[in-house]
């Protein structure tokens, strides 16, 4: 246990029976307190369903105050990091440090002399369905990298885990790209060496053979941004999934494959689509306060997607960056009179001004912006969560290497309040009654 000012202790109360718990302090945010000798004092577990007080190890990537609204990667605010690039962000979250310009250029080229897949894995595609979704292909061909890289990933050597951590951010979005041509019944397009991160994954998804492709330079900074907004977020479902299926030494492509499939689900990933969605049905501005107040009357079940966040109880630092990304991507695409635009601006309008959503504290979170700046770019809706796993490897595989490298760490292991039968006899098939 590395963190800080072991002083403070609390003191369970089991009956008449105390146990001394130690208090640990982050180098921010709240204390914690350590129970993992807990169940050898009381035989007792603790019980928290879905972590909301839990926190599940040490970490010294990201950073979340909810309440202010405050996120840091490394330390530095998101606002700062997005005057820089993706790659650099990339690397911020690898090595822990900003790369000197000497050390970006060399990083900047191995991401890229990295993006090309094995070409069998082309014909691994010809598998698919055509229809099947864009995340069910990224979860396989992922996880099927695995089987590209098992030998060559000695996950003990911390020069190998580098090699596939940079494996995985330049494969990523060849795969994704691969899996929109596709499901769209055109010809995989080849990674090309002399564009940035964002350009070539641009080229990749909308080139084809048949004719030149001149990357909007204005969109591309968009995705950019765009991915380094989405590049970690500390302990979310899907990096615990990934530090889960990590935590048993398996291969690291395998553990991102995992990630994907987390992060697919509309409680996750999904959300952007979702507010999308809910911006189409609207429809008009005029309809915004029939459906504000749809929103309010509980039977209806009916959320405002793109508003709330479990843990930001404050405006989502990233739904602003994503608010000027969208007018920039919408100007730039003559998108600017889009009338779905017009229903997000006035609908945050008016629900930030509402008591409902002041008094429950809830926010635009960055999805509130994000599908409608995709849909601008030309993406489709089913590629939005895949467009989230780009950006999120990076953070995934950080958050990986991190756990690897803890000299102690254990293989997740969670306790259960078990509510089932209690011990009882088999009886035979032909003497039950
Ligand atoms: C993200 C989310 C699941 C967080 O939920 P949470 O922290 O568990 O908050 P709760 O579901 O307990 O909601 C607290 C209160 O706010 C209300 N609320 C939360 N989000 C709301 C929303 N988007 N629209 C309307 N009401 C909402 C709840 O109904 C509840 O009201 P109550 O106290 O009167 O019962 C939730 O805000 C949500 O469903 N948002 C929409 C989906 C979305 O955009 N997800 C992307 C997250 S990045």
């Amino acid at each position: 246990m590395a963190a800080t000012g072991n002083t403070k202790q609390a003191t369970l109360k089991i009956d008449d029976k105390s146990v001394e718990l130690p208090i640990y302090s982050g180098s921010v945010g709240p204390d914690v307190i350590d129970i993992s000798k807990l169940y050898g004092q009381t035989g007792m577990f603790t019980y928290d369903p879905g972590f909301t007080s839990t926190a599940s190890c040490e970490s010294k990537i990201t950073y979340i105050d909810g309440d202010a609204g405050v996120l840091l990667y490394r330390g530095y605010p998101i606002e700062q990091l997005a005057q820089g690039d993706f790659l650099e962000t990339c690397y911020l979250l690898l090595y822990g440090e900003l790369p000197t310009a000497t050390q970006k250029k060399d990083f900047d080229d191995r991401i890229t002399k990295h993006t090309m897949v094995h070409e069998q894995m082309a014909r691994f595609f010809q598998g698919f369905r055509r229809d099947a979704h864009p995340m069910a292909v990224m979860v396989a061909s992922v996880g099927a990298l695995a089987a590209f890289y098992h030998d060559s990933t000695d996950i003990s050597d911390p020069k190998q885990r580098m090699i596939a951590s940079m494996r995985m951010i330049a494969k990523v979005p060849t795969l994704a790209a691969m899996a929109y041509k596709y499901s769209i019944g055109q010809p995989f397009v080849y990674p090309k060496n002399s564009l940035d991160y964002a350009s070539n994954f641009l080229r990749m998804c909308f080139a084809v053979p048949c004719e030149e492709y001149e990357v909007n330079p204005v969109l591309a900074k968009a995705l950019d941004r765009i991915f380094i907004l989405h590049a970690d977020h500390e302990q979310n479902a899907s990096t615990s999934t990934v530090r889960g299926a990590g935590s048993s030494g398996a291969n690291p492509f395998a553990c991102i494959a995992a990630g994907i499939a987390c992060l697919w689900g509309p409680a996750h990933g999904g959300a952007n689509e979702a507010a999308l969605q809910m911006l189409a049905e609207i429809g008009t501005v005029d309809r915004i306060p029939e459906f504000i107040k749809a929103v309010k009357d509980k039977s209806s079940k009916i959320r405002l997607m793109g508003f709330g966040h479990r843990v930001y109880k404050n405006y989502d630092p990233r739904a602003k960056l994503m608010q000027q990304t969208c007018h920039e991507v919408l100007a730039a695409t003559g998108h600017q009179n889009d009338p779905l635009l017009k229903v997000a601006v006035e609908l945050e309008k008016i629900a930030l001004s509402d008591e409902y959503f002041i008094s429950r504290k809830l926010y635009p979170n960055v999805d509130f912006y994000s599908g409608i700046t995709l849909k601008a770019i030309g993406f489709p809706t089913s590629m939005f969560t895949v467009l989230f796993a780009v950006a999120r490897t990076v953070g995934w595989i950080s958050q990986w290497s991190e756990m690897i490298q803890e000299p102690n760490y254990k293989i997740s292991r969670p306790r259960q309040l078990y509510l089932g039968s209690e011990k009882r006899d088999y009886i035979p098939v032909d003497k039950r009654g």
